[in-house]
């Protein structure tokens, strides 16, 4: 296999770095299949539900595609969650980093403030401060974001609901991050 001939990043030239190149975009091209792994993952995450962690992703998503949401929120919807694979303490965070490059800001900041928005429904049980949404009044996505949370994720639990089978999303998960990712988010500008 063709191998770059620096060991230290500081000495590659351009040949290497065009070689690296090669071997990155084919394996950018991987990422929906990866992140469709991940997701099936959360069939045996965390417990203590009536649904599995999957179960409630494609929940959010049926919800979402039965709301007539487009096809980035319909796939946000079923990939908000899997931040929980990997960080089950800012899992919001993880998800919406995966997201970014490849849909809007506002479908960005949902996914990324969902678990904060989520706490508004369980937070004063332990004591805490149900509406720490509250600090985003006036954000243009804060309506959106409550909105989310409301018709798609909170209610998600039921394991009475009809949900669509994951084969249904895959070839819109495919659709998503086959787009062109938009630079800034990884050039940093
Ligand atoms: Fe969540
Ligand atoms: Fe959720």
């Amino acid at each position: 296999m063709e191998k770059v001939k620096f060991t230290e990043m500081q000495h590659g030239d351009k040949e290497d770095y065009d070689l690296l190149t090669k071997f990155e975009d084919k394996y950018i091209e991987g990422t929906a299949d990866r992140v469709i792994r991940i997701l099936k993952n959360l069939d045996s995450s965390l417990g203590g539900y009536q649904v599995s962690r999957l179960e409630h992703s494609l929940q959010a998503a049926s919800r979402a595609l039965r709301d007539n949401a487009d096809e980035e929120m319909i796939v946000a919807s079923l990939l908000h969650d899997i931040g929980d694979e990997i960080a089950p303490l800012n899992h919001s965070e993880i998800s919406a980093a995966v997201l970014r490059p490849f849909v809007s800001e506002k479908t960005h900041w949902i996914v990324q403030q969902h678990g904060l928005f989520q706490a508004y429904y369980y937070n004063h049980h332990y004591g805490h401060d149900r509406n720490l949404r509250d600090k985003y009044k006036g954000h243009p996505f804060y309506n959106d974001t409550i909105r989310f949370c409301e018709t798609y994720d909170q209610n998600s639990f039921d394991p009475t609901y009809n949900t669509i089978k994951l084969e249904e999303f895959i070839p819109m998960v495919h659709r998503i991050f086959d787009r062109e990712p938009h630079k800034h988010v990884y050039l940093g500008l």
